[in-house]
């Protein structure tokens, strides 16, 4: 009964992001009527999700008043440094395709919507990717070790540019080409870092746009589940094109077991990737490695960032 009710507890955290209930609740104690005026809310149902906030333990309430728990504070106030209300908001929008999941395994696939098309939606997925990275940057950067002497680099799908900025600070002589088909993020979070000198953006489609010939190295984080085999081996060989002999490819993902049915979590997200893409799935970390055999690379390293991501490095030839 717990996995089958459990949506009900994430719709009341994903209502409460979309309302902007933890933003209005701020650093200081209010009362459901405030609480209702500031999100422009109905008080019975504000004062209901409230409650249901309280009992979830996303917030408190004492003698009328409401007010955030430390962890409300530090990653749902959309104000806090820390904060995922971006990322929420896309999972708030995955529920259409939860909801839609059963026509779509009956029809097939109908893949990406005009909306997952428009600027405004690709701003605010990278601005998700962002805050994705904040805790996953560190770790999955830690996972990427250059060709020494390495000075040239470009990432593929850069998103938000936060695993190109880690990786710029990690190494201090390397250079970087972030290609993306939504830029704007990624140029405003490189300058607010200060990383205009050694990283530079270019707007484009990643099978069509050029890569910097002669790279040590290739990042592509999560960017393979948006495609199906021959679209990704089609990656990879302009990737292998683009990198010099002893060059490295990083491939950041939710990887699969041999049985493609582990681990739980990548099975499931590769679920949404059915419903969400075009074309896109999870893979299990020997498929890629048979595409990348193929395409002429070797010497492969598999390492666990989580329990359902890791990075695939592979070397050219
Ligand atoms: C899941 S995000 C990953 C972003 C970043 N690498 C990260 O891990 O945070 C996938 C990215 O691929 C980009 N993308 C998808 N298809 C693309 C294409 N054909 N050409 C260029 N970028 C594409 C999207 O704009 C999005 O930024």
């Amino acid at each position: 009964m717990q996995l089958a009710n459990g949506y009900a507890d994430s719709k009341v955290l994903l209502v409460a992001n979309e309302l902007g209930v933890f933003t209005a609740l701020g650093k200081t104690k209010h009362t459901a009527e405030e609480v209702a005026q500031s999100c422009r809310s109905d008080l019975e149902g504000m004062r209901l999700l409230l409650n249901a906030l309280t009992g979830l333990g996303l917030i408190h309430l004492r003698a009328g008043k409401y007010w955030n728990t430390t962890l409300a504070r530090k990653f749902l106030d959309a104000k806090s440094p820390t904060a995922i209300t971006n990322l929420l908001w896309l999972l708030n929008h995955h529920w259409s395709n939860w909801t839609d999941m059963a026509v779509t395994i009956k029809n097939g696939r109908f893949g990406w919507t005009s909306l997952t098309e428009t600027p405004s939606f690709r701003r605010r997925f990278a601005l998700a990717m962002e805050e994705r990275s904040l805790a996953l940057g560190p770790l999955t950067v830690r996972t990427c070790r250059m060709p020494r002497g390495a000075t040239r680099f470009f990432d593929l799908a850069c998103g938000s540019g936060a695993y190109s900025i880690a990786l710029a600070q990690r190494y201090p002589k390397l250079s970087g080409v972030l290609i993306d088909q939504s830029v704007s993020v990624a140029r405003r979070l490189i300058k607010h870092q200060g990383f205009e000198h050694r990283l530079s953006v270019c707007k484009g489609n990643v099978f069509s746009a050029p890569f910097p010939k002669d790279s040590d190295a290739a990042l592509a984080a999560n960017i393979f589940h948006d495609f199906n085999a021959q679209e990704n081996q089609l990656l990879l060989r302009r990737i292998r094109d683009a990198l010099r002999p002893g060059g490295k490819v990083f491939i950041v993902e939710f990887f699969l077991d041999n049985t493609e049915a582990k681990p739980v979590e990548a099975t499931v997200f590769s679920l949404l990737m059915y419903a969400f893409t075009d074309t896109g799935r999870c893979y299990s970390w020997s498929e890629v490695e048979t595409w990348l055999q193929s395409e002429g690379f070797g010497k492969f390293r598999r390492h666990p960032i989580t329990g359902s991501i890791g990075t695939l490095e592979a070397t050219k030839r």
